[in-house]
């Protein structure tokens, strides 16, 4: 028999199957019921979204979202939401259990108890929305699996790039693409910090005091400004572009903490700015993923990307060059990507089909390969500080030369500051980590190097 005659058949099965596995709870006269865990920053923007936007969104949904149950551990803190008609608890028992909800947005954050909750949640059959990108990035694969079994789905759209429809660009308008690279500002924190140290000389601990006060912070700035924040979202794109598993402990991290007013000035003079960049490139021989920060050039897109802004730039091998640009933090724009999961969700309970979600997911079936961090070539901004002393210049020059390091430009400024040390910045030509980390480990050997040297990659060229 062949397959064409088969396929009738088939579809016919198919669909039985699809209807029988139905998803989640059933929706009652076109009303989709919500659960919100946590009334924190992004919690409150949803229910605000939720109760503001009640009648466009139903205007183009011809459903009815209602806000059933919200739970909180703290009633005190005023929000500016008229909840009336909201059951408010502090049990979350009440919204976990209740065969009701229908969809349940998780807004904690952190690993536990969030992921009970999700789980919970997915076994009770109700689909979770999330921006928990460090849960995603790091126990996602066991949820799709709770979520598959369960026959409901676990959307995550607002956990990487706040406001900016990231994910679905990658899984649904990019999906006929191989991504050849990504480039993305992803911490909004860090972005805002880095932008007021370039625009208004700012230092790094009053800007990241500022970034806290406007709610773009996580609850542990440490996240931020060490780059692991930006590191879960890599991994969340990473494992969306590669269609693999992408271990988060596998990706090279290196935040801000060290980047002092100087060295963005110095960034400036050569016609560069500093901002964290998340790379993702596909190689034949793996991928090659990391978070640092980096010297973009002035002219590049992703310069003029400032404050909690986030961008990302995506290289597709059929669509070419593409750039998604938009606020990465704060309330609003997070609420806005939450509730666009929502409302996707909500087709499917309209819908009632199983199958579909199996589209919807990452594939983490396979371990992604990743290139070691040693083999890969970059440019790079050196910044030592040095005694005045003869021969410095030579000495600095001949360790790089050594192993095949080429310097580009240098600055050595004129100062007695600092106990007669002076700052000597370099740039280089391509190099590779194994090649500089040799030449910086003998650099450090040298008696006139006092402290430790400063070292940046230069971002000059598309992934
Ligand atoms: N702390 C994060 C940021 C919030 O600053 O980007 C959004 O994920």
């Amino acid at each position: 028999m062949s397959h064409r005659t088969d396929l009738p058949k088939y579809r016919k099965a198919h669909k039985r199957q699809c209807r029988t596995e139905s998803v989640g709870h059933r929706m009652k006269d076109r009303i989709v019921n919500i659960g919100i865990i946590g009334l924190g920053t992004v919690g409150t923007g949803v229910a605000r979204v939720l109760l503001e936007q009640q009648r466009l969104l139903t205007a183009r949904t011809n459903l009815t979202f209602r806000l059933k149950t919200i739970s909180e551990l703290n009633w005190d803190r005023e929000r500016g939401l008229d909840l009336t008609g909201v059951r408010c608890t502090s049990d979350v028992n009440e919204l976990l259990e209740d065969p009701e909800i229908n969809i349940v947005v998780e807004t904690i954050g952190g690993y536990e108890p969030a992921f009970t909750f999700i789980s919970r949640a997915l076994k009770n059959r109700k689909h979770v929305v999330t921006a928990n990108k460090a849960l995603i990035a790091t126990r996602g694969a066991e949820l799709f699996r709770v979520a598959q079994e369960n026959h409901v789905d676990l959307l995550f759209e607002a956990s990487v790039g706040g406001g900016i429809p990231i994910i679905k660009g990658l899984r649904e308008g990019l999906i006929a693409n191989h991504i050849e690279g990504i480039v993305g500002i992803l911490n909004g924190t860090c972005n805002y910090i880095l932008t007021k140290m370039h625009l208004e000389g700012l230092d790094f601990a009053d800007a990241l005091a500022q970034a806290q006060a406007k709610g773009f912070a996580e609850a542990n700035p440490t996240l931020d400004v060490s780059g692991m924040d930006t590191c879960h979202k890599l991994a969340i794109l990473g494992s969306i572009a590669s269609n693999s598993l992408v271990p988060v402990e596998n990706i090279y991290v290196e935040g801000i903490t060290g980047i002092t007013s100087e060295d963005i000035a110095f960034a400036k003079s050569f016609g560069f700015t500093v901002k964290l960049l998340a790379i993702y490139r596909a190689r034949k021989e793996g991928l090659d993923l990391r978070v640092h920060p980096a010297l973009v050039r002035n002219d590049h897109m992703l310069a003029s990307v400032n404050n909690e802004l986030n961008a990302i730039f995506v290289q597709g091998d059929f669509v070419g060059n593409t750039m998604f640009y938009g606020p990465g933090a704060g309330e609003r724009p997070t609420a806005s990507s939450i509730v666009g999961d929502i409302v996707d969700l909500s087709r499917d309970l309209l819908l009632q089909e199983g199958e579909k979600f199996c589209n919807r997911g990452i594939s983490l079936s396979e371990a992604a390969t990743l290139i070691p961090t040693e083999e890969v070539k970059n440019r790079f901004y050196l910044r030592f500080l040095t005694k005045d002393e003869t021969g410095v210049l030579s000495m600095l020059s001949g360790a790089l030369a050594e192993h095949g390091i080429s310097i580009s430009s240098m600055v050595q400024m004129e100062t007695q500051e600092k106990n007669n040390c002076i700052p000597i910045v370099l740039l280089t030509h391509e190099a590779s980590e194994k090649a500089m980390s040799e030449a910086l480990r003998k650099i450090a050997t040298f008696d006139f190097v006092v402290g430790e040297c400063l070292r940046m990659r230069i971002f000059d060229t598309n992934p």
